[in-house]
């Protein structure tokens, strides 16, 4: 029997007026690197949230690795990781403090917390900056940092929503490096981007979502041959239109 990744079902999330997900299904293998795209708007966001627990579907069913997210949320948690679209990290504390803290929720102490902080501040080309507050960082070095807190317990699952927004082409390629060395060891990874060469680059399988519906799903190559386009950036203008999609 092939073990369960994570499995979405007819999910629905309605706010007041508007519906986010609308009946969206879809499965990711074990394993697998897969991006989630759409325009702004198209309820990337609020399906990676959901996934984690952190927004409660109106319905559906969503589980990671056999578990149900709504009713074994505590187990879920212990081995997913999110770095969350809006960077959370705490502006009056140094790098390394943050890492600290996160690693400490976790109940990782001594030289276990500080082999994987000093590895992680490495990757993330961090270390040099680690003792100094994080407010006086830049956007893309907070972005970064968001990330070592998302993995600092080192999850299973990955959701990495836009992971690289804002930043200089150094820093993404840092990033998409240490990406493919999640997906090396094996996580599960969801990711979430408006760069279509990041998800031409990284992903497995791309499923592109509009107005909370998937419009299409296969690995980008397949994609980009059927439908006879040059790129995935093509094929996304081709299905989702050129009209401009507000910012939420
Ligand atoms: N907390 C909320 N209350 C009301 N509407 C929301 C809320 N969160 C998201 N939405 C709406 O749901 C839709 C999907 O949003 P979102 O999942 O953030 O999209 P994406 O991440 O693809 O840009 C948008 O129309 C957005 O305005
Ligand atoms: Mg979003």
């Amino acid at each position: 029997m092939v073990e369960p990744g994570i499995l979405i079902e007819r999910l629905v999330k309605k706010y007041e007026d508007v519906t986010a997900v609308d009946g969206l299904s879809l499965r990711v293998a074990r394993g697998e690197l897969f991006g989630l795209l759409g325009p702004n708007g198209a309820g990337k966001t609020t399906t990676i949230n959901i996934l984690c627990g952190l927004v409660k579907p109106t319905s559906g069913i969503v589980s990671v690795y056999g578990f149900d997210v709504q009713a074994e949320l505590c187990k879920v948690k212990q081995f997913i990781g999110v770095c969350t679209q809006e960077t959370a990290v705490y502006d009056y504390l140094t790098g390394l403090e943050n890492v600290e803290l996160f690693g400490s929720l976790y109940a990782m102490r001594g030289d276990v917390l500080k082999a994987r902080r000093k590895a992680l501040l490495e990757k993330m080309g961090l270390t040099k900056d680690a003792e100094r507050r994080v407010g006086k960082y830049s956007g893309g070095m907070k972005r970064r940092l968001s990330l070592i807190l998302a993995l600092v317990h080192d999850p299973q699952v990955v959701f990495l929503d836009e992971p690289t927004v804002g930043m200089d082409p150094q820093s993404r390629r840092a990033v998409w490096d240490f990406i493919r060395g999640l997906k090396a060891e094996g996580k599960t990874v969801i990711l979430t981007t408006h760069y279509m060469e990041e998800a031409e680059e990284l992903c497995d399988r791309v499923g592109i979502i509009d107005h909370g519906k998937l419009i299409t799903l296969g690995a980008p190559g397949e994609l980009i041959s059927d439908s006879g386009v040059g790129s995935l950036e093509e094929l996304f203008i081709k299905l989702t239109g050129r009209r401009i999609r507000e910012e939420a």
